[in-house]
């Protein structure tokens, strides 16, 4: 429930940008996050029902995913960098680095999927959905197998290191330990609180979060072995760092505990700006952590100081808007830098290059793969069409655009992004 809650409660924010602002690409909070197992690029998933891949090398967004008809609530990474996203509409996509649509979609659960996990091996992807099943769906394709069982809303799975097990947790209090070979019936663990959460560690220790904000510890067996009070309030997402020491977890009320998980004790507590946090994700470092949350920012954090990184991308070592310091238009700008450079060398991100913007019919640069909806528009980009673009949001101007949905409320700072951007893209 409180997912659809805090759904309901989003209000498309005005685009507003502080003179510290960073760099953001989505244009509503921000729901899930993971990082590739390389470090190299990390995928966010939103309640703007795009994914986004970012570059963590190149600091910029490589690619908008767009496919899913609401939130996008659970991504992962399989092998060979494809990325699998899950949507609040039931259905599953998994995507190739550069390519415009997914290439496979999974559909048969009747509710959300809220997690997903990719097995060792690489071949198959576990879902958690709000019809009470998980599904485990071969990533080549074919009949998922399906498992039933919780009496409530599934919220979280994950696989043991050996592949061999299953695990998944839900609103019915209970973890499920399922063999993946043979018939066996799971192995049924029943805890004091509804759980939002799972991790299994590599030594096959088992951790779940309580919507009671406190995190249990279960044996592979199924023993219940230990648990930690976070928060008075739900802990909703929870990571393992790779070689299994640390925990992340994060509470809805916006703390983000850093645990370690062999002494069972809080290391520290993030504290800083974005929070609070929906998803956290660690690096292959098992230091640095990568959190998305209700500001629409994607944020880097370092675990073992507790400081906040900066937000995903990264502030290029040369700030490309140095030259426009003081200028209110360069400062909205900020929330599309992300996504497009201004010059035609600079080439394109996710987005393609505003360079020569105004004057340029829609969907008409060569050599950038627009959205065949766009190719069907009849607008050409003047001051007056990009502020209605940002006036009434890219939904409803440019129906069908991979652009995640943002609006810039007041029409002074669209004058100024206007007065901007005409400097900064002409005659390139
Ligand atoms: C998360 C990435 C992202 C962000 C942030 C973003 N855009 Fe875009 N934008 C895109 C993508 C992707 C497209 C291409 C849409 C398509 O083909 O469906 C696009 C298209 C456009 C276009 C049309 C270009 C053309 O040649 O037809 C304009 C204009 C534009 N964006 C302006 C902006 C401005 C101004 C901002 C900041 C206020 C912004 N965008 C923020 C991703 C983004």
């Amino acid at each position: 429930m409180l997912l659809r809650v805090v759904a309901l409660l989003f209000l498309p924010l005005a685009i507003c940008e502080s003179a510290s602002a960073q760099m953001r690409g989505h244009g509503g909070p921000v729901r899930a996050v993971a990082v590739a197992p390389d470090g190299t690029s990390a995928v966010s998933g939103s309640f703007d029902t795009s994914a986004i891949r970012w570059s963590l090398s190149r600091n910029a967004a490589e690619q908008v995913l767009r496919f899913h008809e609401s939130a996008v609530n659970a991504v992962a990474f399989l092998k060979d960098g494809q990325t699998v996203t899950g949507g609040e509409d039931g259905r599953i996509a998994i995507w190739k680095l550069g390519g415009p649509a997914p290439q496979r979609t999974f559909e048969g659960h009747t509710a959300p999927i809220v997690a997903l996990a990719v097995a060792p091996d690489g071949e198959t992807i576990a879902s958690a959905s709000w019809d009470r099943t998980i599904r485990l769906w071969p990533v080549a394709g074919g009949t998922p197998r399906v498992l039933e069982g919780h009496s409530q809303n599934v919220n979280g799975v994950a696989f043991t290191a050996d592949g061999r097990s299953l695990v998944s947790a839900g609103y019915d209090a209970t973890v499920r330990i399922w063999p993946l070979s043979g018939n066996a019936a799971p192995v049924i663990a029943t805890l004091p609180s509804a759980l939002n959460a799972i991790a299994v560690a590599p030594d096959g220790e088992i951790i779940a979060s309580g919507a009671n904000g406190r995190l249990y510890f279960v044996s592979a067996k199924g023993e219940t072995i230990g648990e930690l009070e976070i928060t008075e309030t739900p802990v909703i997402s929870l990571s393992l760092s790779p070689d299994g020491a640390r925990i992340a977890a994060a509470g809805i009320r916006g703390s983000v505990a850093i645990i370690d998980r062999k002494a069972r004790t809080i290391e520290r507590t993030l504290v800083g700006p974005g929070l609070p946090v929906w998803s956290v994700a660690f690096f292959p470092d098992n230091r640095t952590l990568l959190t998305g949350g209700t500001d629409r920012m994607v944020r880097r954090w370092n675990a073992t100081t507790g400081e906040h990184v900066g937000a995903v991308p990264l502030n290029d070592v040369s700030d490309p808007l140095a030259a426009y310091a003081g200028d209110r238009g360069a400062e909205i700008y900020r929330a599309c830098i992300a996504c497009h450079t201004l010059s035609p060398d600079a080439g394109n991100r996710a987005g393609p290059t505003l360079a020569g913007i105004f004057g340029r019919r829609i969907a008409t640069l060569p050599g950038y793969s627009f959205s065949e909806a766009l190719k069907k528009l009849d607008i050409v980009w003047t001051p007056e069409t990009v502020s209605k673009l940002f006036e009434i949001g890219p939904n409803a101007y440019t129906p069908g655009t991979k652009m995640p949905e943002q609006t810039i409320g007041s029409a002074e700072d669209r004058r100024a992004l206007m007065e901007f951007l005409k400097k900064a893209t002409a005659g390139k």
